[in-house]
Order: C-alpha cells, then sequence, then structure tokens
C-alpha cells in the first residue's frame, strides 16, 4: 500500500530520518507541497545530509524521487542541492528525480516580497524568508509562473512582464523597494528552465502509470499539521496544505490510491518562527532541552522553542490525518529527565477544553493541564528491541497510544538510520 509521512506537530518531528528508512521498502518517494522552506535531516554513517526539495529517498541509487505540482520549487535552491549531491557523489539523473511542470516557480520578488512583508507586519510570522507565502499567493492570484514555463520564452515573457507590471509598483510605492528588471530575470530564469529539463515531466501521469504497474510510493509531507494553512494555527502558518489532504491535490493521485499514514511526532513539541504554543517550557527547560536535542532550525539556524508532547493537538492531528500509525521521534532526548509532563486539556476561562480549537485567543492563553510520567533515567540510544526499552519508557509510549489511540509503530532513539525501534 502506498504511504504517507506526515509532521503531525510544527515541523522538524524528524521526518526525513523516518522517511529514509521508509523509502527502503519503496520504489518512488514524493514531495506534495511547500518548498525550501523545508529541511530534512538524514544521517547515514558519519555523513549528514540536509534536503530542502529533494525527497530524502534520493539517497538510495535505485529510488526514483518527484517534486510534485504542490510544491512551490526556488530554481536556483533546487539547482544547488542538485550539484552540491553530485558533488558528494550521488547520480542525479532525469531518471530519478522528475519535477512536476505544473509546480510553481519562486521568483526573486517573491524573496523579497516575504521579507519586506514580514517587516511591515506587528505579528510577525517568522517566515523563513524563502519567498513561500507570496509564491503561494501568485498561484492563488492565476499571477503565477510554473515549471514548464520556464520551457516556453514567448510564455514566459508575457507572463512575468504582467507580474512586473503590477509588482514593481507595489515594490516601489509600497515599499520604497527597487524596479526589478526584466530582461534579467527573464534571462536567468529560461537558463534555470534550460537546466531543469531533464527532469521535468507530468509527474501526475508518472505516479498515476507506476500505481498502474504495482509500483510503491511514499508521499513525503514537508512542515507540519499546525503549520497547514487551513487546519493550524493560523495566521501563524506556512502557506500550503501540509496536512495529508494536500496528498491528493498535491500529486495527482487519488485518495483511493492511499493507503497508510504515518503521523510523526516528537516524544516532545518544538515550534520554530513565531505563534502560539500552550505546552512551550519556560526559559531553563527550553534551554536545557534545546541543547539534548539540538533543537536549531536545518534551514535558517534558529533556535526552535520546545515544549512537553501536547496530546490535545496531538489528537486532532491524528483525526484530521487519518493516522493508521505513529512514529515517536527524539524518544532518547528525554533520557535523563527525572519526570515527563503530557498536555491532556487546556484550561482557559475557567473552563476546560479537551479538543484542539482554532480560537487564537485561546492558543496564545490557554494553560495546558498536565499529566505526570516517571522518567527513565537511562540511556535508550543503544535499544533496538521494544521490550528492551526501560519499563518507565514503555509506560510513556503506551500512555500517548492510549491517549492518541492509534499504535506507535516507529520509535526513534538517536539520529543515525539505525537507531529506531519497530514494533
Ligand atoms: P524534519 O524536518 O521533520 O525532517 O526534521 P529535521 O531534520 O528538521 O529535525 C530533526 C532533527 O532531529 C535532525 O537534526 C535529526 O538528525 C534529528 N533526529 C531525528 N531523529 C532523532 C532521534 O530519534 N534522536 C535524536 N537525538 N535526534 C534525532
Ligand atoms: P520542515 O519540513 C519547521 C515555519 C516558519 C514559520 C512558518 C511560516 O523541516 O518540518 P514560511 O517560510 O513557510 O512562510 O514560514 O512556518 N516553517 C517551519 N517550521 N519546520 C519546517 O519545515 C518549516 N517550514 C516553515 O518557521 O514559523
Ligand atoms: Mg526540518
Amino acid at each position: 500500500m502506498n504511504l504517507v509521512v506526515v509532521g503531525a506537530q510544527w515541523g522538524d518531528e524528524g521526518k526525513g530520518k523516518l522517511i529514509d528508512i521508509l523509502s527502503e521498502g519503496v520504489d518512488i518517494t514524493v514531495r506534495y507541497q511547500g518548498g525550501n522552506n523545508a529541511g530534512h535531516t538524514v544521517i547515514v554513517g558519519n555523513k549528514e545530509y540536509i534536503f530542502h526539495l529533494i525527497p530524502s529517498a534520493i539517497l538510495r541509487p535505485q529510488k526514483t524521487c518527484v517534486i510534485a505540482n504542490g510544491v512551490v520549487i526556488d530554481p536556483m535552491a533546487l539547482l544547488e542541492e542538485i550539484d552540491g549531491l553530485k558533488k558528494r557523489g550521488l547520480p542525479i539523473t532525469g531518471k530519478r528525480l522528475k519535477i512536476s511542470t505544473n509546480a510553481h516557480v519562486v521568483m526573486p520578488y517573491h524573496r523579497v516580497m516575504d521579507q519586506l512583508r514580514e517587516s511591515k507586519r506587528s505579528h510577525k510570522i517568522g517566515t523563513t524568508g524563502r519567498g513561500i507565502g507570496p509564491c503561494y499567493s501568485d498561484k492563488v492570484g492565476r499571477m503565477g509562473i510554473r515549471v514548464i514555463d520556464l520551457l516556453n520564452p514567448a510564455v514566459l515573457k508575457a507572463k512575468l512582464a504582467d507580474n512586473l507590471n503590477e509588482k514593481n509598483d507595489i515594490f516601489v510605492k509600497v515599499y520604497g523597494f527597487k524596479n526589478y528588471d526584466f530582461s534579467e530575470i527573464l534571462k536567468e530564469y529560461l537558463k534555470f528552465g534550460e537546466r531543469l529539463k531533464p527532469y521535468i515531466c507530468d509527474t501526475a501521469l508518472f505516479l498515476n502509470e507506476a500505481i498502474k504497474n504495482n509500483k510503491k510510493i511514499l508521499f513525503e509531507g514537508a512542515q507540519g499539521t499546525f503549520l497547514d494553512i487551513d487546519f493550524g494555527t493560523y495566521p501563524y502558518v506556512t502557506s500550503s496544505n501540509a496536512t495529508t489532504g494536500g496528498v491528493c491535490s498535491g500529486t495527482g493521485v487519488p485518495p483511493t490510491k492511499i493507503g497508510q499514514v504515518v503521523a510523526a511526532f516528537k516524544a516532545y513539541t518544538t515550534r520554530v518562527g513565531e505563534g502560539p504554543f500552550p505546552t512551550e517550557f519556560n526559559k531553563a527547560m527550553n534551554e536545557c532541552i534545546r541543547s539534548k536535542g539540538h533543537e536549531f532550525g536545518a534551514t535558517t539556524g534558529r533556535p526552535r522553542r520546545c515544549g512537553w508532547f501536547d496530546a490535545v493537538l496531538a489528537r486532532y492531528s491524528v483525526i484530521i490525518n487519518g493516522a493508521t500509525s505513529l512514529a515517536i521521534m527524539k524518544l532518547d532526548v528525554l533520557d535523563e529527565l527525572e519526570e515527563i509532563e503530557i498536555a491532556t486539556s487546556y484550561k482557559y476561562k475557567g473552563k476546560i477544553y479537551k479538543d484542539y480549537s482554532h480560537d487564537l485567543d485561546l492558543l496564545q492563553h490557554a494553560k495546558p493541564v498536565y499529566e505526570k510520567c516517571a522518567g527513565w533515567k537511562s540511556s535508550t540510544r543503544g535499544v533496538r528491541r521494544y521490550k528492551d526499552l526501560p519499563v518507565k519508557a514503555r509506560a510513556y509510549i503506551e500512555r500517548l497510544e492510549e491517549l492518541l489511540n492509534v499504535p506507535i509503530k516507529y520509535i526513534s532513539v538517536g539520529s543515525k538510520r539505525d537507531e529506531i525501534i519497530i514494533r
């Protein structure tokens, strides 16, 4: 059955590592949304790889990787990633990497607009500054430039002219920024088109044909459920559907062809950027877990905010993603703690809330109601079988399982490929 790996919190759950492991059992791995705002880390032996646009499965030479139509592609970032992998000895060819004709393209003005918009907001989102929001805005506003347009000078010219006609006014008159030069961008992006040409195809047809031929597909989510444009902590979200709902529209693979959903959680919670975070730690504990878990953004290097596992959010995530199994990542980060807490409900204005709420004020001011679990105070990094985990670590896992009511199939106890327990 085809499967999805979806981030079940605010991103950075360890999807990259999990996908690296699960991609061994599939033929094709597909990114369905987001852009180079993502940073997926895979550690193999003593080599670390951080992927932004290319699915992590590219490390396996026999596998095919697809960047589907739901993704927004910054050609410069993608070419840099391709070149970087080639330099490290990985063969990247049109046979192994396919890019959708109808994915939208991040333009230089998107990156700058992202930063200018942030600078004007009083409530900043803390975006990655990669132009993701403005690119998706243009897509929905029917102003976007797609990958296939880079292959047709006449189309690109017409679209770029329309865009600059409107945007240069906005840049200059609203933001006091510079004019963009038409010919410079045209020349640069036609060149990108030429370089990307070997990889470009109708990936929806490619994937459906592969399914017909019994090939197995893994859909790789970027970001996480609470960064989803519809279900996340809006407006502190990204601009795409990171939840499993994004798979069908983001790839052209129909829902009837998707079987399993693995929802990836950290054993605690992190978030990078601004926005509500009910279970966020105090300063000292934040620093403690950040340093144990190396919680710094894989894309921007910003320190991640850390907090306890939030079962209120997690239950919602399991429901809207249709999780069939769960992965609990980074359990080892909690190894030395005396006591571990889980938020099971929120208290807000004297009332108890058991379910996630879309009320921003509630999310910002709710006090989590915690339940305490005993810490196991020993290293789990060398453990490979569930029964060899300390009793108290198993109790923690089983309590999460009970709260979420979906089997926990994967438990990750370190950043390396083999540091995983499969139940
Ligand atoms: P992604 O965006 O979901 O792919 O996650 P990131 O790669 O941004 O962040 C996860 C970080 O945790 C990376 O540095 C991984 O190498 C690391 N990691 C993944 N799984 C584990 C684990 O089980 N234990 C520890 N200690 N680190 C892990
Ligand atoms: P992966 O795939 C964590 C966050 C940003 C910001 C918000 C909007 O590695 O899990 P954007 O640049 O998308 O407009 O920023 O979303 N964000 C992420 N946080 N992991 C990510 O990706 C993220 N991608 C975006 O920090 O708060
Ligand atoms: Mg990440």
